[in-house]
């Protein structure tokens, strides 16, 4: 397994499309274990293809990861979701604060639907659905959200989203400067 190199805000290769993955080979499984090592190793709670610079419909989540109290990291239910697709969207919004590999150290509130049901296929080809509510929904969003070029910062408000971006502008300034 390998760390894949992470892009991140402005690369844009984050504003475009992924294609669906067509075929379930060996590839494909190693391509999801580096992805789950990334992820780990940066402590997300999930990644897109994307956000490694690949345009294919993959992520990898686990929404129920902890840190021990020696912060070492304790997994809980990692997930490869190919292909997913949301089949429905409760009326019912929840707010949630939500951050971003890709945009390092800043955090927003961002408005999700409270209950989705997914469409996906496992790393065999498998299909499944499963219904996700609260958070785990709010992680699938943000998530499938990336396969078609949209960061959770295209959610706020121009207002917002300028100020998020210029936090993070004077956060790598300072990062240069060191
Ligand atoms: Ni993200």
């Amino acid at each position: 397994m390998s760390i894949l190199k992470l892009f991140e805000y402005p690369d844009p290769i984050l504003t475009q499309k992924s294609l669906p993955v067509e075929k379930f080979d060996n590839e494909l499984k190693r391509f999801l274990a580096d992805m789950l090592e990334t992820m780990y190793t940066d402590h997300g709670v999930g990644l897109a293809a994307p956000q490694v610079g690949v345009l294919k419909r993959i992520i990898v989540i686990d929404a129920f990861q902890q840190d021990d109290e020696e912060g070492n990291l304790k997994k809980g239910q990692p997930m490869f979701l190919v292909n997913p697709e949301i089949i429905y969207r409760s009326e019912e919004m929840i707010l949630f604060c939500e951050g971003c590999l890709s945009i390092p150290e800043q955090r927003a509130e961002v408005e999700r639907h409270q209950k989705i049901k997914v469409r996906y296929f496992d790393e065999n080809g498998k299909e499944y659905l499963i219904e996700a509510t609260d958070y785990l929904a709010v992680v699938l969003q943000h998530e499938i959200d990336h396969l078609d070029g949209i960061l959770y910062i295209d959610h706020l408000s121009r207002l917002k989203r300028n100020m998020l971006l210029k936090k993070l502008q004077k956060l790598r300034e300072q990062k240069n400067n060191i």
